[in-house]
This record gives structure tokens, C-alpha cells and sequence, in this order.
């Protein structure tokens, strides 16, 4: 039975989901790579090294399943969002990415609410952030005119790699709209918005629909991966949207939260594209013609992470976190707020820093750990309590997927925050089942995306609020919300 191959171009790593035409699984399989801190601030990777995880991860696949040579059809990207990547005209790579959780742009963020003002909002639906591309961008033309003076082509990560795959320049809307030089509502490169920054519209990669094919497998590639058949590259989309395709958000009822190094709380709007004055991140779905909305908070499994390597390198996650359910919601008075990097969502503030608050003498290391876990559903809580407030939405159901759907403990815990039935996926692979969707549809083994998601999607019973905690957690939020306030002075 054919295959198709649902990448996801993350931010540690470079993830394979292959899926046959039933939506089975038949394997996974990963590359790591690293980012780099050369400053405060600053997060970069090199292109080569996503290319060189792709090899790696094709690489696996045909040693660990044996007919992939023969059977693989199609291949569709998910990729990280807003990180920039500058080509030459030869289409070489002239420095490395600048990624999306790299903070230094604030200065270029205020020029671009300055010179577009409310323009910003009705042409981008979005407020200008420093993880955005358009401000890496100026910063690139402001602080290395040499680089920009050599600059041809502007890509995402993904399409850098769908580059690679087919050597056509591609993006398509749902990655293209968190540039911040796309016109959401009319599903187009902004001329207004390019021209005002100087930036040419033809280094800008011609913008297709997500499961539309973008070209062939080189041949050479196809020769060195040993590949029998022709293999179609599909446009792929931006993470989160992928994540959402994945997780089967294709209504307004039900939202997502994800946990992966960042955080998001999302939700489905249709197809009209609404302004929240960049309160909210807005952007083209992956889904022909629709959007979504999401609040982000930056670091949500990186704190974890981080916690992990700074106080316990030597525990494995589920060691971690064994014995969180004996601490009482609240972790006794301990507070966490995750603004290792800064925050973006309710507070979108690039220089705000993490802070443990209130620690007491009798708390124990569990106590911290659960802390951490709660700091970070809080902070997504922030999200949902802005979508109520801004947009009148709440929701019964959440599906919760990525890191913080691993834990039982923590998936209770998002129902007592979040005051709803959290549902997991049967089958959990993130943005590379979004992915390979977006592929399988391109093929056309389904006719749309909802046709797929019928047969490759199916989730677990639903976890349920457990009252009492609701009504404990409401108290403990309302002091979480305090500590940003109180200490971003500090
Ligand atoms: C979304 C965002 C992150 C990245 C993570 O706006 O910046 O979620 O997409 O890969």
C-alpha cells in the first residue's frame, strides 16, 4: 500500500510520521539538531542541518521499513514559523536562520508599528512581534547590509527544505501569513507592506494552498535515496496549522492546546479573517480559504526542559513527573510564571523574565516540578481567557496535544485550569500527521481535508474537570495573574 511522509521541521528536531492510505502509523523516526545562543536574545540554526536531519530521517525509513523505496508517493512539510531564511541568486544560504523565539528585533518592531500603524492590524491581523519575519527582516537590512545587499530569495524553513526537495521557490498561506508582509484577509503578499519596507516582492516565494503539490523529488535525490517511484512534493504548512489539520480542529467548537517548546491555545474561525488588534495571532489555516486564532506562550515545554537540565539532568520525563499527584493544586502556595524568553501572549513583552514566587521552607522538590506544570498551563490559560474576552469564545472540549498530553496528571490538571473535557488523539504524531494529511489529500486519496481526518483520526475518552480543583484552581490563577504585573518593574 503507498505511503506518505508527513515531515515536521521543529525546532530541536526534525520529526518523520510515514502513513499508509488508512492512516495507519507505520513508523516514525527523528533527527536532532541544535539552536544557537551567540547572544542574549538570539536563537539561530543552520539550514544545512535541518537538510541533514531530512537525509538522516529518510535515510532510517528505508532501513527500518522495506518497502518504503517502492511505496512512497507523496511528501508534505510542516515547518516552524516566522524563522528567516536569506538565499542568494544561486539559491545558497547566506547566513543562518534566524528563528523565531530569537527576541533581539524590538527596536524593528517599533518601527513597524509606527510607519503602518493601524494599517498593521487590517492588512496582517497581527501585532508586530519580535519571533515575526518582516522584523528579523530590518534587522538583517539595518545590521548586515552586505548579507542584505546579496539577497534574492526569502523562505521559511520549510520551504527552504521544499527548495531543497524540488528546487521551486514555494510557501504557502498558512506559513506566508506569519511573515507579517501577507495580507490575511485577501490571501496575498502585501505590496503596500513590502514596498513600504523595501523589500522586492519577487524575493518573495510564489504562495499556494497547503496540498498543493510544489513539484517533483529531484532526480538526484531520488537517486541517492535509492527512491523506485516518483515522489510529489506537497506545500506543507506552518507548524500549529499542521498540528491543528493533525488534531482535527475544522470547527469553531472545539480548541487546541499544544505544549510542545512553545505553547498555543488555538481555535478555528472560518473563513473570515477577524481583526483582534494584534491581541491574538491570526493567520490563514492550512485549510483552503479558513483561519485560525492562537495566543503563544514562548517557553511551555522549553521551561520543563529547562527545569529538567538545570535541577534534575539525570531523571527521564516520567520520572520527573511521578509524583506530582501527590501535591495539592497549587503546589502549596509556589508559583511559576514561564517567561524564560520573554512572553508573547496576553503580555508581548520581549524583556519580561521567569520568576519562581512564594517559596516556602517546607517545599519540596515535587512542589517545584509541579509549579513549573502549572505555571505553564496558567499562562495558556491567559490565552483562553483572552479569547473570551476579545472574541465572546469559550469551550467545553480542548484537545490537548504535544508534551502535555504525555501525563495524566498534567492532562487533569488542564481540565481543572482550562474548566473543560480535555480529549487526546488515539494516535498522537504533532504536525507531521497534519502533514502527512495535507499529502495523502494532495494525492487525492480524499477529496478534502475532513474526508481524511475521518479515517486518520481518533481520540480518547475524554478527561473531565474534577470540581472542587476547578474552584481551587480560579483562586490560584487570579494570584498568577498578579505576578506579571507586580514584577515586570522588577
Ligand atoms: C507561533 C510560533 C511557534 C512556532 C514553533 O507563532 O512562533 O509556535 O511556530 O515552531
Amino acid at each position: 500500500m503507498s505511503y506518505v511522509l508527513g515531515i515536521d521541521l521543529g525546532t530541536s528536531s526534525l520529526k518523520g510520521v510515514l502513513v499508509n492510505r488508512n492512516g495507519e502509523v507505520i513508523e516514525t523516526t527523528s533527527s536532532p539538531y541544535s539552536l544557537q545562543h551567540l547572544q542574549q536574545g538570539y536563537s539561530e540554526q543552520r539550514p544545512n542541518d535541518w537538510i541533514r536531519a531530512f537525509e538522516q530521517v529518510i535515510k532510517k525509513l528505508s532501513e527500518q521499513v522495506s518497502d518504503f523505496s517502492e511505496q512512497l508517493a507523496g511528501i508534505s512539510i510542516s515547518g516552524q514559523m516566522h524563522s528567516l531564511v536569506l538565499l542568494d541568486e544561486a539559491g545558497e544560504v547566506l547566513r543562518p536562520a534566524i528563528l523565531w523565539n530569537d527576541t533581539r528585533t524590538t527596536k524593528q518592531c517599533q518601527q513597524v508599528s509606527e510607519e503602518l500603524g493601524e494599517e498593521l492590524f487590517v492588512i496582517t491581523k497581527n501585532d508586530a512581534l519580535e519571533g515575526f519575519t518582516l522584523p528579523k527582516i530590518l534587522w538583517i537590512q539595518q545590521n548586515e547590509p552586505e548579507v542584505w545587499q546579496k539577497v534574492r530569495h526569502i523562505l521559511l524553513p520549510k520551504d527552504y527544505l521544499g527548495y531543497y526537495l524540488t528546487g521551486t521557490y514555494h510557501s504557502d498561506y498558512s506559513d506566508a501569513a506569519g511573515t507579517l508582509l501577507f495580507d490575511v484577509g485577501e490571501s496575498c503578499w502585501s505590496e503596500q507592506v513590502a514596498s513600504k519596507f523595501k523589500i522586492p516582492l519577487d524575493y518573495l516565494p510564489e504562495v499556494v494552498d497547503s496540498s498543493q503539490a510544489i513539484g517533483n523529488l529531484r532526480d538526484e535525490l531520488a537517486t541517492m535515496f535509492q527512491l523506485k517511484q516518483e515522489v510529489t512534493i506537497f506545500a506543507g504548512g506552518a507548524d500549529n496549522a499542521c498540528a491543528a489539520v493533525g488534531a482535527g480542529i475544522l470547527t469553531p467548537e472545539v480548541a487546541m492546546v499544544s505544549i510542545g517548546t512553545s505553547g498555543v491555545f488555538l481555535t478555528y474561525e472560518g473563513n473570515a479573517a477577524p481583526n483582534y488588534q494584534g491581541k491574538l495571532h491570526c493567520f490563514n489555516h492550512a485549510i483552503p480559504a479558513n483561519y485560525y486564532s492562537m495566543g503563544v506562550t514562548l517557553t511551555a515545554g522549553y521551561s520543563l526542559n529547562w527545569f529538567k537540565e538545570m535541577f534534575a539532568p539525570t531523571l527521564s520525563y516520567e520520572e520527573l513527573l511521578q509524583s506530582i499527584d501527590s501535591i495539592e493544586p497549587g503546589s502549596n502556595g509556589l508559583l511559576f510564571a514561564p517567561y524564560l524568553l520573554g512572553e508573547r501572549t496576553p503580555h508581548r513583552d520581549s524583556h519580561v523574565r521567569a520568576s519562581f514566587i512564594g517559596i516556602d521552607a517546607s517545599h519540596s522538590f515535587v512542589h517545584f516540578v509541579r509549579s513549573v506544570l502549572e505555571g505553564i498551563t496558567f499562562s495558556l490559560k491567559d490565552s483562553q481567557t483572552l479569547l473570551a474576552d476579545v472574541a465572546d469564545k469559550s469551550f467545553t472540549k480542548i484537545i490537548s496535544i504535544g508534551g502535555g498530553a504525555k501525563n495524566k496528571d498534567w492532562l487533569q490538571m488542564q481540565a481543572d485550569i482550562f474548566n473543560a473535557d480535555i480529549v487526546t488523539l488515539k494516535v498522537e504524531e504533532g504536525p507531521g500527521m497534519g502533514a502527512a494529511m495535507l499529502a495523502a489529500v494532495g494525492l487525492g486519496w480524499f477529496a478534502d481535508i475532513n474526508e481524511c481526518a475521518q479515517k486518520f483520526i481518533t481520540y480518547s475518552e475524554a478527561i473531565k474537570p474534577i470540581k472542587a480543583n476547578v474552584e481551587q484552581y480560579k483562586e490560584i490563577y487570579s494570584h498568577y495573574r498578579k505576578v506579571y504585573l507586580q514584577t515586570k518593574e522588577l
